[in-house]
């Protein structure tokens, strides 16, 4: 594994190796991905035995401009449109039919793709020097907390990777909204990035995927995801709760008196929802690697990207 500092040489080289079938860890501004060429099965097949991820969960296809997206979704409707205009790059993926070309592999044999362009120039540096399409989960163990910095791929992917390109922390902190743009009323099937409210205010009337449902439609609503290896419970006050000796503290804002834990990480000291969310996978990853048993978090304000940082902590507390 070779770790690539984000200078233009590099950046072409990480679009060389990809069209060689490599596979390139990106920094994007939520999450690094773990990219293969997306049009190269054999490549894709890679993410999965690195990543030890099961087949049925499809993959993001990232890229870099229209006439990728053209070759590889068909974007029916004024919505979509609308939606690509005000959002991309950024914070959000979108589910599409998929053409013939994007191989089976990617979309778990689905007839949707999921496409994103991300807000990150050095990634969309990389995605213009490969084929222009760039299949990329998120750069961790199948289940396991997302990485928002090089060395955290680093610590666990390690070398079932071939290169890394170092871009520093992701900006956003937690995986993009996915919204299904084949209804005809969309439906957001993971909070994340981009806060639904913005959506509606462009489109119009959205629906939410309930994550009470039995029945997932992407494995991201599969509750045991995004978890760190020791337990987490979510608490709105510690106080008053039998706290259990030698545990850790994943405060949403700075925490007031005396704490009974034995590691505390603040995700804002202002109170900041935008700022928790960039800090959150960081702060748990710490918080796992701390020698405590059991991490408290709080719940953080149920609003805006707040929702995306709940919706984390909940599944985290559900391993
Ligand atoms: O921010 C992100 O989205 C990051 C960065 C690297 O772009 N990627 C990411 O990928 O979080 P991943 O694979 O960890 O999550 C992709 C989600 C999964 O929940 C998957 O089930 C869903 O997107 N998905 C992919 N294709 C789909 C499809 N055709 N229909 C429904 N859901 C799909
Ligand atoms: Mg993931």
């Amino acid at each position: 594994m070779k770790i690539l500092e984000p200078n233009l040489e590099n950046l072409k080289l990480a679009g060389e190796e990809l069209k060689n079938g490599k596979l390139v860890v990106i920094p994007t501004e939520t999450v690094y991905g773990l990219g293969a060429d997306a049009l190269n099965p054999t490549a894709v097949a890679n993410i999965f035995a690195a990543k030890k991820r099961p087949f049925f969960d499809p993959l993001i296809v990232h890229i870099a401009d229209r006439e990728t997206l053209e070759k590889i979704a068909i974007i029916e409707g004024e919505k979509a449109e609308k939606m690509i205009k005000a959002f991309w790059p950024g914070p959000i993926t979108m589910i599409f039919k998929k053409k013939e070309i994007v191989p089976d592999i990617v979309t778990s044999g689905l007839e949707s793709v999921a496409v994103r362009m991300p807000a990150n120039k050095f990634a969309l540096e990389v995605i213009r020097n490969s084929t222009g399409a760039v299949a990329a989960p998120s750069a961790n163990p199948f289940g396991y907390l997302s990485p928002t910095t090089a060395q955290h791929v680093i610590e666990q992917l390690g070398d079932s990777v071939d290169y890394i390109v170092d871009g520093g922390k992701c900006e956003v902190g937690v995986e993009s909204t996915v919204i299904d743009m084949t209804k005809e009323i969309p439906v957001v099937l993971r909070p994340g990035g981009l806060d639904p409210y913005l959506i509606e205010e462009v489109i119009g009337e959205i629906e939410i995927f309930d994550r009470t449902t039995l029945n997932p439609t992407a494995p991201g609503q599969l509750p045991n995801h995004y978890a760190p290896r020791i337990p987490l419970e979510i608490v709105d006050d510690w106080k008053g709760k039998e706290i259990v000796k030698n545990s850790g503290y994943l405060s949403f804002e700075f925490p007031e008196g005396k704490l009974p834990f034995d590691a505390v990480e603040i995700l804002s000291p202002c109170g900041s929802l935008v700022e928790a969310a960039a800090n959150l996978f960081e702060a748990l990853h710490r918080l796992d690697k701390s020698g405590v048993k059991k991490i408290y978090a709080q719940r953080v304000p149920d609003m805006g990207i707040g929702k995306a940082v709940n919706d984390r902590l909940y599944k985290a507390s559900k391993k």
